[in-house]
């Protein structure tokens, strides 16, 4: 297989920054592939931090641009440049209840900046493609939101589900898989699409539940549950994403869209019983009472009751499975949270400062 020279957008992100680990670190042994370029493009938002990046400081076959996906110019550049043959593009604003409060940077960014993305991508590839070049691949992550809300009995999202989404960020992450799906009808840009439930893991920003709620604990701070607890979510641990998405933009076939998920899924107010039962046995001296710090609040409008995903498509075609547990995976990232408190306060300073900035 020739060198990759991989083009990452969003690489500062959480699921970003640990597949930039996954493709310089995991990636080569455990799927034979020599990924001898990563150039991570991210704009740097509230939601992205070098310091997730620290442990790749020296290391030259990353290149880190701040950037952003909507100049589409810039990224043309960058795609001739570094000689790129793969992007994975992951570069979003991705938190629901943000998109609820303020919808206009989800279109931006998801809607346009995907546009400008997938026009500079088949500009290029054209131009490889007239110098004999075949070797081209564009990944584009989306999330299973697309596709609305189950019933209690419905069977899991299919790759066949009709696209339903209920919220801006959804609508917005929606209208990107369309744009990407024509781009592959109308120019044959050689385009993958992966649509994948709730991650979890390391350098996750502590507004999405399970980053917020361990930080809680850990804090002895009220958990706010949305609701009555009881939606339903499917939970992966973010290497398996990663790995899921490498092997989907390296041995997927153009065209076809493939659905990741965990095998888990649970109750919202589970997860959290979870996360304080694993506190609690890391750090026995804290003792956090559930009773005391689940708080029920006022629900997430429109919030989507169960989402459940069908990944046998990915099983059966490209060998993926999760390789942790809800057990092994929570455990570890109880861990992780616990042992770089560092990295949640350097980002809580950090964002406190931009909201200052912003008043
Ligand atoms: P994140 O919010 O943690 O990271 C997003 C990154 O994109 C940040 O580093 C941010 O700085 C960057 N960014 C935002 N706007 C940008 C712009 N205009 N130009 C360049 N960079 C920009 O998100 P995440 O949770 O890591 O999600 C990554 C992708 O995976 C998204 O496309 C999301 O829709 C999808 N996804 C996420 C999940 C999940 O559970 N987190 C599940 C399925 C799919
Ligand atoms: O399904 C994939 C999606 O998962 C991704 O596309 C999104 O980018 C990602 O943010 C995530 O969306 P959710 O809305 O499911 O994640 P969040 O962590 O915000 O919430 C998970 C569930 O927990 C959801 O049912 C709302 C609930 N919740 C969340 C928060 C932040 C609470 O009950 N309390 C909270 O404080």
């Amino acid at each position: 297989m020739p060198d990759k020279r991989i083009l990452v957008t969003g690489g500062a992100g959480f699921i970003g920054s640990n597949l930039v680990h996954y493709l310089l670190g995991k990636a080569g042994e455990e799927l034979g592939v020599t990924i001898s370029k990563v150039v991570n493009v991210d704009l740097l938002t509230y939601a992205g931090n070098r310091s997730s990046l620290a442990k790749l400081e020296g290391d030259d076959r990353h290149v880190f641009v701040q950037c952003d996906i909507q100049d589409g110019a810039q990224i043309g550049k960058l795609l001739r440049e570094h000689q790129i043959n793969v992007v994975m593009h992951l570069a979003a604003e991705s938190h629901v209840d943000r998109s609820i409060d303020s919808p206009e940077p989800f279109i931006m960014t998801n809607m346009v900046g995907t546009f400008q993305m997938l026009e500079a991508a088949r500009i290029y590839q054209k131009e490889r493609v007239a110098g004999g070049q075949n070797d081209f691949r564009f990944l584009h992550v989306s999330t299973d939101e697309v596709f609305g809300s189950l019933g209690p009995d419905d069977p899991g999202f299919s790759e066949t589900t009709p696209y339903a989404p209920n919220s801006p960020y959804s609508a917005s992450k929606a209208g990107s898989d369309h744009l990407a799906r024509a781009y592959f009808h109308t120019f044959q840009l050689p385009l993958i699409t992966t649509n994948c439930s709730n991650n979890y893991g390391p350098f996750q920003f502590p507004e999405k539940l399970m980053p917020l709620m361990i930080q809680k604990v850990i804090r002895g701070e009220k958990l706010p549950v949305y609701g009555d607890g009881s939606n339903v979510r499917d939970w992966l641990y973010v290497e398996d994403h990663c790995r899921g998405l490498t092997l989907s933009v390296l041995r997927g076939v153009p065209g076809e869209t493939y659905n990741i998920g965990g095998k888990c899924e649970m109750k919202n107010i589970d997860v959290v019983l979870a996360l304080i039962a694993a506190v609690n046995s890391e750090r026995p001296d804290l003792n956090r009472d559930p009773q005391e710090l689940i708080t029920f609040v006022r629900d997430r409008p429109g919030h989507d009751r169960r989402y459940a995903i069908d990944c046998s498509k990915i099983g059966r075609e490209l060998g993926w499975e999760p390789q942790e547990t809800f057990e092994t995976g929570m455990r570890k990232t109880v861990r992780w949270y616990l042992d770089n408190a560092d990295w949640i306060e350097e980002i809580e300073r950090k964002y406190q400062l931009q909201r200052l900035g912003d008043a």
